[in-house]
């Protein structure tokens, strides 16, 4: 099986960290102090959306220079985004949805891809294609964690990672399904502590969210 399908160890590195920040840089200055700051307070695995212009440098810098964390890039919308972010250094790929082009432009890459699943339709079309491990987006807005203790009936070998809407207040119920690997969010670096490098407040977060246990009422934040 091809190794964007192939990915126990994304699913591994997933298990271990439960919450993946989604995280929209602007600059890429920012980049190296802001992965540092979430690695430090235990969360290694981040998902760098391309939806700036500094997200591609960002990437670069973040798999240069920050050691112990796996990056990856988010909002991959077709091939060329994949590619593009391969190159800067990938090491997984995410996408809010898939489609039959790119599921075949896949084929052709050598980091994984999370893709996008919201209905049972979408996600029986994403396990056609050998994949186990998906993002359940947007997440609270399709029905949340109701929808997925219904989709992990008959889709019981599908784990995901829901995105989207997840944040303190609901993380821990969603890591209480047992279809759930992971959540990812952008709750855990907010735009006002990042904009105003607040690196410390953004690790204190990330150590919250750490000790956050799946089923409790939630986080301090
Ligand atoms: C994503 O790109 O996965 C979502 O925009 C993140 O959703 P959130 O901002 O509601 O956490």
């Amino acid at each position: 099986m091809m190794q964007s399908v192939l990915n126990p160890g994304l699913i591994a590195a997933c298990a271990k960290v439960r919450v993946i920040p989604v995280l929209t840089i602007a600059d890429a200055r920012l980049a190296v102090p802001l992965a540092r700051a979430l690695a430090t307070g235990g969360l290694t695995v981040l998902e760098i959306t391309l939806r700036t212009d500094a997200a591609l440098e960002a990437i670069r810098r973040i798999a240069a220079e920050v050691e112990g964390v796996i990056v990856g890039a988010g909002t991959v919308l077709d091939a060329q985004h994949a590619t593009a972010a391969i190159q800067a250094g990938s090491q997984f790929l995410v996408s809010p949805g898939a489609t039959p082009r790119l599921f075949d432009a896949a084929e052709h890459w050598e980091v994984p891809l999370l893709p996008g699943a919201a209905t049972a339709s979408e996600a029986m079309v994403a396990f056609e294609r050998g994949y186990r491990f998906l993002k359940f987006f947007p997440a609270e807005q399709s029905g949340g964690i109701s929808a997925l203790k219904a989709l992990g009936a008959p889709l019981a070998d599908v784990k995901f990672c829901p995105t989207g809407g997840v944040g303190a207040g609901n993380m821990a119920a969603y890591l209480a399904c047992s279809n759930v690997v992971c959540v990812g969010g952008s709750w855990v670096a907010p735009a006002k502590l990042i904009d105003c490098g607040d690196w410390a407040g953004i690790e204190l977060l990330a150590r919250n969210v750490r000790e956050v246990r799946p089923g409790s009422s939630g986080t301090r934040l």
